[in-house]
């Protein structure tokens, strides 16, 4: 147990958001059966585990892109700036202005497949869901309780997309395809399409995704993009066609998204 406590520590962020830990940490904290119990919690765990890696494959009928939860959370969740899922057990239940309601990790979770995996949630009581929660209860074990660690800089909310086309070019196509569609083998998810995230989706936001780019794109060479660089490839990808999100003018129903938000959602408070 002491175990678990000393490298779920290293999990934690300093609070302006950057990491703390070296990559190599997140290889040792990846599950392994030392630190997994036994038993049947166990095996929940690693099916959860499992779920998070192979979506797809995993739930075909909840997954309607050719996304999985660790093509953004990488690292199998652990990935201290690639929107680390590290202590998110503690952080719920919590009060979401997107939905204007208190939010289960349940209903979280689901926010992810209806949107980042394009595809339907999952009934809480599916033991799909259970093992889900198990792996992130794992995950979050030790982990102080505390708000989300900002994963979003405040800053530009758009930027030059033409720009951002050459960055692409040359920093992007050569694995996720010059037409944005990614590939099967090697895995390489796709940035836009009939097969990505929908415009619903947390990354569809450019402050979000540009975040995410510049600390973990190119993936064998991440951090090696400018801020400008970044901001404007995401604008770019961002730019481009993706599947559409039912409903979307509902979100945020008091008037407070945030300011990339690409789609007109509810009023402004006066
Ligand atoms: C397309 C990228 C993408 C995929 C795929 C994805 N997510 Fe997410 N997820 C995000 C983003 C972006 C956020 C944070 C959104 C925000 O800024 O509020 C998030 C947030 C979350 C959170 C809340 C984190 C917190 O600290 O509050 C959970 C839990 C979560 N995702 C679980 C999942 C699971 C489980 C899957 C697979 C079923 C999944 N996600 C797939 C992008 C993704
Ligand atoms: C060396 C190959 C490689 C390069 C180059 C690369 N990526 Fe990725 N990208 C990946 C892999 C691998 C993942 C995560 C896949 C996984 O583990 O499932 C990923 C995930 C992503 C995601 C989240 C998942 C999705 O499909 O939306 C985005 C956004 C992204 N990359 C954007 C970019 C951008 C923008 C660039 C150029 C600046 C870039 N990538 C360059 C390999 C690459």
């Amino acid at each position: 147990m002491a175990v678990v406590l000393v490298l779920a520590a290293c999990a934690r962020q300093s609070p302006d958001g950057v990491a703390n830990a070296t990559p190599s940490d997140s290889t040792l904290r990846a599950p392994n059966g030392d630190l997994v119990p036994g038993g049947d919690l166990g095996r929940s765990i690693l099916r959860g585990h499992a779920i998070l890696a192979a979506t797809r494959d995993s739930l075909p009928d909840h997954v309607g892109s050719s996304l999985r939860c660790t093509s953004c959370h990488l690292a199998d969740g652990r990935g201290e700036n690639a929107l680390p899922l590290t202590g998110v057990y503690a952080r719920f239940p919590q009060y979401r202005s997107r939905a204007a309601t208190v939010q289960r990790l349940e209903d979280r979770i689901n926010d992810c497949f209806l949107r980042s995996l394009n595809g339907t949630a999952l009934a809480f009581d599916d033991p799909a869901m259970r093992d889900i929660v198990a792996y992130l209860a794992f995950i979050s074990r030790g982990v102080p309780i505390a708000d989300q660690p900002p994963q979003v800089a405040a800053g530009a909310t758009t930027g030059d997309t033409v720009a951002g086309l050459r960055v692409f070019v040359a920093q992007c196509a050569r694995c996720h395809g010059a037409d944005g569609g990614g590939s099967v083998a090697p895995v390489y998810p796709p940035l836009w399409g009939a097969k990505s995230f929908n415009i619903g989706a947390g990354m569809a936001r450019v402050r979000t995704a540009s975040a995410f780019v510049k600390h973990n794109m190119p993936f064998d060479m991440p951090g090696t993009l400018t801020d400008v660089d970044a901001l404007n490839v995401a604008a770019y990808v961002m730019s481009r066609p993706r599947p559409d999100f039912i409903g979307k003018e509902k979100d945020w129903p008091n008037g407070d998204a945030p300011p990339d938000t690409p789609y007109k959602t509810g009023p402004k408070k006066p």
